[in-house]
């Protein structure tokens, strides 16, 4: 039948192509060995030049093909090579590819010398200076280069399906308690794509539950029209469970092409049953109305740029789903790894998928190849379920009507279940898709979170939907003084407020997941743009917690201050917020409860779990150790409140006339004011206190935070896992590495070294010895390839040490 072999390990590697090398004979023994995913050039972390990355490279790789496969034909893909790659077997050119991030998939059979070695060589171009997209002008994202996702033979007979889209049809009759579709009636629409189709074809479809030990069963069978290069599948299949956001069931659908009794040919696809439809009033979801709440996600990592294996595309998209506790993601601004978009399919995470670019558009012969990424990226995507929306323009370009109809036309062609979209920073362009998706960049702090749909569509008809915004407006680094991480998560706060005041818009994608490396042109002049909820390593900044205090499933407080008073000008506490999804938060000072706090809708009225103000640091301290009548102790508290936060001389109104009443009234000189701040409050020259918050859940103490001066600092280290599974390739485990106080609190200005060593059967990523930067940072570990035991040291040179055991598995 058909075979697939992952061709990604025993690789020769030249960042130095010469033509002689696509000759058999070349002697590539002294090439380095390399495996896939692979970078061309390993970078530092920020700091770097983008021409270090582009080059001309070669990659050579003997491939024994044995002589019984005569008479198959023999289909060899590249998933991801950036940015141009040619592919030559045996000294003769099999192909060509000038996308990036699209794969490629070449017919080698004449090539080969069956039952012998032979020789496959690719070479890359990974310059900017292709006429392609998203090449042509300056980018907001670094590039890379290499082939960085999987290479495999797919051995077939003659006659084979080069292509199944399996669909899905739902009845929507069956609804849950909440009117939400829950299962139903459905079918499985599959388009065939034959090769060499003969006569005499049948076509057997079977489907089951994934993950489950369902048998597979029968669903339909059909003959194939003699002389069709396509072949439309239709089989009822009975009542199924419904995908959605928060059951994403999955179906595999095996398809199986028979010529008599003999099969040919069989594929099998993972999809779910689901409605996603755009509509005027916003997005549907199983007949739902639902806000889309998500981020932006480019596929580059430190260090190796777009070459990481299944295990950390995967754990991006677990980030996303259960750490922020978000329902979507866009692929900024290219198609993304399978492994990512597989995952999205389980987990339920929907996904907004555009063609490669930014905001350059070229001339016709780069507008071709546009096109063709177009349709390259939907028919290589479209059976994931997770995607909902395909975007057909390039990222923020301005409106060239022939060009976008030409893109649509091929959206229209492959995928008549999805709505297209085209991401664009401009108000009032020429509307051709289904979903007017706008970058949205108007908050700046204290105004709108978002503009109103009429300000920027050019058709209230049509769905609309923010597909960024914050980013640019408000970079923020892990050791950014703390009022300015706290302003980063309200900004953020702010504009999902704003998205779900809005009823019209269908949802949003904040800008963006993670730090990344970017050009000269952009960022902070380091080659990074600090624009993420998470560091480069994935560690959250405070941000993120505005997005985790959305889910369910962990309980979130973070508190946005040390409660450190010398952080702050004139020791003014300025605002200090709690990001919670807590029912309440008690906070105490030392032993004394001062105040259960509970999301009070006053400054947000739609986000579910918003923000919550900290506004008082005395509770009822001033009647029980002061005596003070109730009436007196609440006017001063508030008084002192307002000071500890603002200072003396920033005063409002109220409190200055309050002050005086307590002069007038009380007799309260400002000395006794004084004595009150400095034993309640605490200024400079006091004492510092602990402060301890617990979050309530259901009545119980869900999670604790303790805020004390920190004595001895250690280092946390999150291991992804540790398990290393050597399947397709190496597999890579990320650690993400904190300093921490002694109640588990990030060390904000720990900015020092840790020293990293691998020991055993895995390899570091990146260099021995990295900065810790906001406290914050991290390391990859690699297999080697064989089967056995490492060990990840890491140390401080404070004689803090750490130990990670992995096993590696084959
Ligand atoms: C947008 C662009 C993104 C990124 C972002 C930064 O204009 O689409 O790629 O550059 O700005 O905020």
């Amino acid at each position: 039948m058909a075979e697939r072999i992952y061709l990604n390990n025993e690789w020769k590697f030249s960042n130095s192509f010469e033509e002689a090398m696509i000759l058999p004979k070349f002697d590539a023994s002294k090439l380095v060995s390399v495996r896939i995913p692979h970078t061309v050039k390993e970078t530092p972390l920020h700091y770097f030049d983008e021409n270090e990355y582009q080059m001309v490279s070669g990659y050579i790789r003997k491939l024994d093909i044995p002589a019984k496969h005569k008479g198959k034909k023999l289909l060899l893909t590249i998933d991801g090579a950036a940015h141009s790659c040619e592919i030559y077997v045996n000294g003769t050119k099999a192909g060509e590819h000038h996308c990036g991030y699209t794969a490629v998939t070449v017919d080698i059979t004449e090539y080969i010398n069956f039952g012998e070695e032979n020789t496959l060589v690719v070479k890359v171009d990974s310059r900017e200076s292709q006429n392609i997209p998203p090449f042509g002008f300056v980018i907001d994202y670094m590039t890379y280069g290499g082939i960085y996702r999987d290479v495999y033979l797919d051995i077939k007979n003659p006659t084979y399906m080069s292509d199944v889209f399996v669909s899905t049809r739902l009845a929507d009759k069956f609804v849950d308690d909440n009117n939400v579709l829950c299962c139903g009636k459905s079918a499985v629409v599959t388009e065939v794509s034959l090769e060499n189709a003969t006569d005499g074809i049948t076509f057997r479809q079977y489907m089951r539950k994934k993950n489950s030990d369902e048998e597979y069963r029968l669903i339909g069978e059909q003959i194939a029209t003699e002389g069709q290069d396509v072949a439309v599948l239709s089989f009822n299949t009975g009542e199924v469970e419904v995908w959605d956001v928060e059951s994403p069931t999955l179906y595999e659908i095996k398809t199986q092409m028979y010529k008599g009794d003999e099969l040919l040919d069989e594929s099998i696809v993972a999809i779910g049953f689901r409605k996603a439809v755009f509509k005027k009033s916003g997005f549907y979801l199983n007949g739902r109305k639902f806000k889309i709440r998500g981020l932006n996600r480019h596929q580059s990592y430190p260090y190796v740029g777009y070459a990481m294996p299944e295990s950390m595309q995967k754990m991006d998209a677990d980030i996303l789903k259960k750490e922020l506790g978000l329902n979507a993601v866009r692929t900024s601004h290219y198609p993304q790894s399978h492994y990512f978009l597989d995952r999205c399919d389980e987990l339920g995470l929907l996904v907004f998928t555009e063609l490669p670019g930014w905001q350059h558009i070229g001339d016709e012969q780069w507008k071709q190849q546009a096109v063709i990424n177009v349709e390259d990226m939907i028919r290589q995507y479209r059976n994931h379920t997770s995607i909902v929306l395909w975007g057909v323009r390039i990222n923020e370009s301005v409106d060239d009507d022939e060009f976008y109809e030409r893109t649509n036309a091929a959206a229209a062609r492959l995928d008549s279940t999805r709505a297209t979209g085209g991401v664009r920073c401009y108000k009032k362009s020429n509307l051709l898709e289904d979903v007017y998706t706008y970058n949205d960049f108007v908050h700046t702090g204290n105004n709108r979170g978002v503009d109103k749909k009429s300000a920027v569509t050019s058709n209230m008809e049509k769905s609309y939907l923010v597909s960024e915004y914050m980013g640019h407006m408000f970079p923020t680094k892990t050791f950014d003084w703390e009022e300015k991480r706290a302003e980063h998560a309200i900004r953020h706060a702010n504009v999902l407020e704003d998205v779900l005041k809005n009823d019209d818009i269908a949802g949003s994608f904040g800008w963006c997941m993670f730090d990344y490396n970017t050009h000269k042109d952009f960022g902070s002049g380091d080659r990074i743009c600090y624009h993420g909820v998470m560091d480069m390593f994935r560690n959250p900044k405070l941000a993120a917690a505005v997005y985790a205090s959305g889910q369910h499933e962990t309980p979130v407080l973070e508190i946005s201050s040390t409660m450190d008073i010398g952080e702050h000008p004139g020791c003014n506490r300025g605002e200090t917020y709690i990001f919670t999804n807590a029912d309440s938060v008690k906070m105490y000072k030392g032993d004394a409860f001062i105040k259960e706090y509970t999301h009070d809708r006053k400054d947000y009225k739609y986000l579910e779990n918003p923000p919550i103000k900290i506004d008082d640091y005395i509770g009822d301290l001033l009647q029980t150790g002061e005596n003070m009548p109730k009436g007196q102790a609440e006017e001063v508290k508030s008084i002192l409140n307002e000071v500890a936060k603002f200072g003396l001389y920033n005063m409002s109104k109220t409190a200055m006339a309050k002050a005086g009443k307590m002069m007038l009234v009380h007799h309260m000189s400002m000395d006794d004011a004084v004595k009150l701040y400095n034993k309640y409050i605490g200024d400079w020259g006091g004492e510092s206190v602990a402060y301890r918050f617990e979050a309530i859940k259901d009545g119980e103490v869900v999670a604790t935070v303790t805020k004390a001066a920190v004595i001895n600092p250690d280092i946390r280290a999150d291991v992804s896992h540790n398990e290393l599974v050597e399947k397709n390739s190496y597999d890579v485990a990320a650690v993400r590495i904190n300093a921490v106080d002694e109640s588990g609190n990030v060390l904000p200005y720990y900015n020092d070294p840790v020293i990293l060593e691998a020991k055993g059967a895995i390899e570091l990523i990146g260099p021995s010895v990295m900065a810790l930067s906001g406290g914050m940072g991290g390391t990859y570990v690699k297999s080697k390839g064989k089967k056995g035991k490492g060990k990840l040291i890491i140390k401080t040179v404070n004689g803090i040490e750490k130990e990670i055991d992995f096993t590696i598995d084959k």
